[in-house]
């Protein structure tokens, strides 16, 4: 019986439990999207406290995709420096780290990005009220090249694994939900179509870091709006994207926060969209959603609903949850 505080090795990452720290966006960035030594106070006293992995917050690929002032970088080499001393600090706090790479797509505004918001088509996504300038062809290939610089930066830095960001209503979410995307490109219509331009940035990210590197997707399983991703198609996908390099899938849902009322603050919210998707592939899949309470968090993996658990607001309150979780299991 598998339980929280087992190791679980991938690849040539071996993480020491399955207490996972989500991609939590802090604004501690300067606005050239640098490291800060806020950033390191934050995630060494998380990593320094038994989470097994760190995955550091939502960081864009080009400027274009910024969503926030301050949200951190990984768009150009002058980073990589900050972003070593954050890889560092993790490691030697004893945990494993993991960066998100980020493209916000339409879930921007021209005021913080400087260009008009861009997506899959001219459609705002909920919450927003710019309306987006669908990207050419050439230009979603030059993002490829964007994605894959980023992952470069990311392994010099040397974080020990990469997380694509495709959940949330974020670029590459709108290019998979149909809600968002209504191309009629090879880039839009049916699965296929709207999995090519995820599907390429993957390989991309795979190629630039070779075999042996642990590539987790952030997905969005379930976009809970009408005419949006449905878990049905999304257990279509899944397989996809393992097929295309993945090696974690991170379990998500929401399409800028769409989520029925009755989901809102259930422990576990997202725990059966990661326990169907575990069903259809053969990696480790990480489950999140509400989830504070140690035992049920130690449940989720025990009866196999998913294979680590991703505590987010739990542990921005508490930076010592894991500690004291796997303190309360051992008791
Ligand atoms: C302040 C805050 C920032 C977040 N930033 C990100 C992010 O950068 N990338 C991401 O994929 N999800 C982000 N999320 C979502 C979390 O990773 C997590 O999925 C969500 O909070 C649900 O987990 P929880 O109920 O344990 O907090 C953020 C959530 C919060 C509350």
């Amino acid at each position: 019986m598998t339980s929280l505080s087992d190791t679980l090795a991938i690849d040539n990452l071996v993480l020491k439990n399955r207490i996972v720290m989500p991609p939590l966006a802090n604004d501690f960035s300067s606005p050239d999207g640098e490291v800060t030594q806020k950033h390191l106070d934050h995630y060494q006293a998380r990593a320094a406290a038994d989470v097994g992995l760190v995955i550091v917050e939502h960081s864009y690929v080009v400027t274009e995709g910024k969503m926030t002032v301050k949200q951190l970088g990984i768009h150009n080499d002058g980073l990589v420096e900050g972003l070593t001393k954050l890889a560092d600090t993790i490691r030697s706090s004893g945990a494993k780290s993991a960066i998100q790479l980020t493209h916000a797509g339409a879930n921007t505004s021209q005021s913080v990005c400087g260009c008009q918001p861009t997506g899959p088509s001219n459609i705002p996504v909920p919450g927003r009220d710019e309306t987006p300038r669908p990207l050419e062809t050439d230009e979603i290939r030059a993002l490829v090249g964007a994605y894959r610089d980023a992952a470069r930066r990311a392994r010099e830095a040397g974080f020990d694994a990469i997380e694509i960001h495709g959940a949330h209503g974020f670029l590459l979410c709108q290019f998979a939900s149909p809600y968002t995307n209504q191309r009629s490109d090879q880039y839009g219509g049916s699965t296929e179509n709207r999995l090519r331009f995820p599907l390429e940035v993957i390989k991309a990210v795979r190629d630039e870091t070779g075999p042996g590197f642990p590539l987790l997707y952030r997905f969005g399983a379930s976009d809970f709006l009408q005419g949006g991703l449905a878990l049905d198609e999304a257990r279509k996908i899944a397989p996809m994207l393992v097929e295309a390099g993945i090696n974690i899938l991170d379990i998500s849902g929401g399409l800028c926060g769409s989520r029925p009322k009755d989901l809102k603050d259930l422990p576990g919210f997202f725990v059966p969209l990661a326990q169907s998707i575990k069903a259809v592939v053969d990696v480790p899949v990480i489950a999140v959603g509400g989830i504070t309470d140690p035992v049920f968090a130690n449940s989720i993996v025990v009866e196999e609903k998913a294979d680590l658990v991703a505590v987010g607001r739990a542990l921005l309150k508490n930076p010592n949850w894991a500690r004291e979780a796997l303190e309360q299991l051992a008791d």
